[in-house]
């Protein structure tokens, strides 16, 4: 059930070029929450910027009563929420939106994240793990600072893959082509992707070549966030006859459902 909570911020800090972590108090939320779903915050304490901003559960660790968002600063909203001071309050209204669906038993899977597509997919390793699956992930970035995200799946157990566009760190290239050459596809039975989406364009085609089941991401403008103001409809397939609400019939679809043809 999506609430409205002010978590106390523990910690709030600049991980790598415009990326922040924010750590806050939220036990309800990090008790309810699942992967893939998101959170609509409150960027200041003010009512300006009056919308609040669509972010992606990065961790929501039950035990410890504690939810974390990883964020890229683009805008107002993203710059003015980086000075949310720790010890104070971080106003947020979730979890919201149809998140990953997890496997009923253990599975071998494969994470797919590109940029600040990996945010939702520490969560989820958390969850698919505790599970009994096999997790792997291949995580891209535009260079090695930006994939700060690598060692919080690898404490997690989970072996990160990471590619570069400059060849900082990995195989210098894009994710979806580290995913097209990766030696034990065929052995994959899921896969998840997040990510610009030309590369879940390029995903979603190597999960179809090789028959394995997939879900994907989608991301939107927002604006209330709950399914009222037809903000993010969109449509997920030429030729559909029917929107789709990306904040509550989504984020998350299966592959299958959706042709990005935009860019596919
Ligand atoms: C379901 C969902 C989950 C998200 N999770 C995360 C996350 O975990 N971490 C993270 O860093 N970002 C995430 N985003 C994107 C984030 O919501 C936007 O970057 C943020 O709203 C920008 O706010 P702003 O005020 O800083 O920028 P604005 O001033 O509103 O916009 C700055 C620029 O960013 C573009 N932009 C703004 N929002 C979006 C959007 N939703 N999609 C594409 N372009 C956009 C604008 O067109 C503009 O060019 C998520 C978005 C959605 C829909
Ligand atoms: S953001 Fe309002 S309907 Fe989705």
């Amino acid at each position: 059930m999506a609430r409205l909570e002010k978590g106390i911020i523990l910690s709030h800090r600049q991980v790598a070029p415009e990326i922040y972590s924010l750590e806050f108090a939220a036990p309800a939320l990090a008790r309810e929450a699942s992967p893939g779903q998101f959170l609509q915050v409150r960027t200041s304490p003010t009512y300006d910027p009056l919308l609040r901003r669509p972010i992606s559960l990065f961790d929501a660790e039950a035990e410890r009563g504690v939810v974390t968002l990883l964020y890229r600063v683009v805008g107002r909203g993203t710059s003015l929420l980086t000075e949310l001071p720790v010890d104070g309050l971080v106003d947020v209204m979730g979890p919201l939106g149809r998140g990953f669906t997890l496997p009923e038993r253990p599975e071998k899977v494969l994470l797919v994240g590109g940029g600040m597509g990996l945010a939702p997919l520490l969560f989820l390793g958390r969850m698919l793990k505790q599970g009994g699956s096999q997790v792997k992930i291949l995580g891209g970035a535009a260079d090695a600072q930006r994939l700060w995200a690598g060692n919080r799946f690898e404490r997690l157990g989970i072996s990160f893959s990471p590619v570069t566009v400059d060849g900082s760190a990995g195989r210098q290239g894009l994710v979806a082509e580290l995913l097209a050459d990766w030696p034990e596809l065929d052995q994959v039975d899921r896969i998840y992707c997040c990510g610009p989406e030309a590369m879940m364009a390029a995903v979603s085609k190597i999960a179809r070549e090789h028959n394995i089941w997939g879900e994907l991401s989608l991301e939107e403008h927002m604006a209330c966030g709950v399914g009222a103001c037809l903000g993010c409809a969109r449509l997920l397939q030429p030729g559909d006859t029917g929107y789709v609400k990306i904040c509550k019939d989504g984020p998350v679809f299966n592959m299958s459902e959706v042709q990005l043809f935009k860019l596919d």
